[in-house]
């Protein structure tokens, strides 16, 4: 018999008081936003905690924030903290000209050319990694996911450096984890926060002391001696057209680590999760196997659609990183004090009532004719700070899934309960358990 809860919390009526709140989050993050949220284009989440504060969830507002006004909506302060501690001055946190020179700078290695240069060597890493299952056996799809993609973007972003980097990372992103697993509501609290975080600062960094050792091993040898063009490469050829300066060995790390952590968390993260939708889902599954039985080259059109409704249903940034207004503005007629901020949660819109039918319901055919309408969906955030890895990422996934799944079914193990463990990424709390049915050869 298979024992399993639907992991996506029922919203509260009306926003929890601010005692219950804190209680919540530290469970759910996601488990606090009231249904209201889900109904009006923007929605006035102002607390004595954060102060004033939208959510903005109208395709139009989210346009404005992301792209048409995006000078006015600078990533915030308080946000940013919160990745330096782990990523520095690395594009994910950088602004201004130093983030303008630096996503200029690694953009090709992103290009479509590129990815599509990646995609034998993304299915051969699936195919290898695969080979060290035994049908029948349980796996914590989670953890091997992250195993997956780790590898891969290893290999695509630094020649196979992080083939031994990578377990190393992964106790690094474990120790962060942990870290990061008392962060609550309490953290947000002006006054507090501060005194929290300098201390949460000194563990991260003490948390990185080993993967920060090897990155200096590992650029101090390419400085000497470059692998051919790779990610690492580039940046450490690279020169400021004015001063001719090159990056320091800091500002390489930086952007490395960005790149590994928003490269394979990410990514895993969707990968679980369609492991377990598809589980839930024996007709999707089915038509999956169908197509794939049937197209032996790449991936099938429908493996797209499924990984696009997987990030729907579970989008893997759950809220797109806290921005700032600069000065006041309007959103679809709310008045936006200078100051306040204002979130894009994907959570939010992927499910919200004016823009999707039956919106908890999994269904990859959403994704067969028409784009959904722009801005109503956003895994990927939009605009200039939209994700620079995003069609390296689909193309990664779908791979990964076709070549998994041609081999093997992956059945929910008995018993096994799945619930969601929201943080920056929406990761699944602890271990999915899924067992391996063989598929024909
Ligand atoms: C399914 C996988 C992925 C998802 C859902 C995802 C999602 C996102 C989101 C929501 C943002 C923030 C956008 C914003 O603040 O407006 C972002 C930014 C970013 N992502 Fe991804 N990402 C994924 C995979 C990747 C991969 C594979 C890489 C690199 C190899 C990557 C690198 C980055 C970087 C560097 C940024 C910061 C961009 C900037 O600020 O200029 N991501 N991603």
């Amino acid at each position: 018999m298979q024992a399993s809860l639907p992991p996506v919390p029922v919203p509260p009526a009306r926003s929890l008081p601010l005692w219950r709140a804190i209680k919540v989050a530290r469970g759910n993050t996601l488990a606090v936003i009231p249904a209201q949220a889900f109904e009006v284009p923007v929605f006035d989440q102002s607390s004595a905690i954060l102060g004033r504060s939208f959510l903005v969830s109208d395709p139009e507002g989210v346009k404005r924030v992301l792209l048409d006004e995006v000078a006015n909506y600078p990533k915030s302060e308080f946000q940013n903290r919160i990745f330096a501690a782990a990523f520095g001055d690395g594009i994910l946190t950088s602004g201004g000209e130093t983030w303008k020179a630096h996503r200029r700078l690694m953009a090709p290695a992103f290009d479509p050319r590129s990815v599509e240069a990646h995609a034998p060597m993304m299915a051969a890493t699936a195919r290898a990694f695969v080979d060290g299952w035994r049908p029948g056996e349980t796996i914590d799809v989670a953890q091997a996911m992250a195993e997956l993609s780790l590898k891969i973007i290893a290999r695509a972003m630094f020649s196979g450096a992080g083939d031994d980097l990578g377990p190393r990372m992964d106790q690094t992103l474990r120790a962060m984890d942990v870290i990061l697993a008392d962060f609550g509501l309490i953290d947000v609290v002006p006054g507090v926060r501060g005194l929290r975080w300098r201390a949460r600062e000194r563990r991260i960094a003490a948390g990185f002391a080993v993967f920060d050792s090897w990155i200096a091993e590992l650029i101090g040898s390419r400085r000497a001696a470059p692998a051919g063009g790779d990610l690492l490469d580039r940046l450490i050829a690279a020169r400021d057209p004015e001063t001719g300066l090159g990056l320091s060995d800091r500002q390489v790390r930086d952007q490395l680590v960005t790149i590994f952590v928003a490269g394979h968390e990410t990514t895993a993260v969707v990968l679980a999760w369609t492991w377990y939708l598809l589980s839930q889902n024996p007709e999707a599954e089915a038509r999956l196997h169908a197509e794939l039985d049937a197209s032996p080259g790449a991936p099938p059109a429908y493996a797209r659609q499924v990984v696009e409704e997987a990030m729907r249903i579970f989008p893997p940034v759950p809220r797109i990183p806290l921005r700032r207004a600069a000065a006041d503005d309007v959103i679809c007629g709310v008045q936006i004090p200078k100051g306040a901020y204002v979130c894009v949660a994907p959570w939010v819109i992927h499910r919200h009532r004016s823009l999707w039918k039956d919106p908890e319901r999994f269904d990859p055919g959403r994704f067969a004719g028409e784009r959904p309408a722009r801005f109503s969906y956003l895994p990927f955030g939009a605009g200039p700070r939209g994700c620079i890895g995003a069609s390296l990422a689909l193309t990664e996934v779908a791979i990964v899934l076709t070549e998994v799944a041609r081999r093997y079914r992956l059945k929910l193990a008995p018993g096994q309960v799945v619930a969601m463990k929201p943080r920056m990424t929406l990761r699944p709390l602890g271990r999915i358990g899924m067992e391996l049915v063989a598929r024909a050869a």
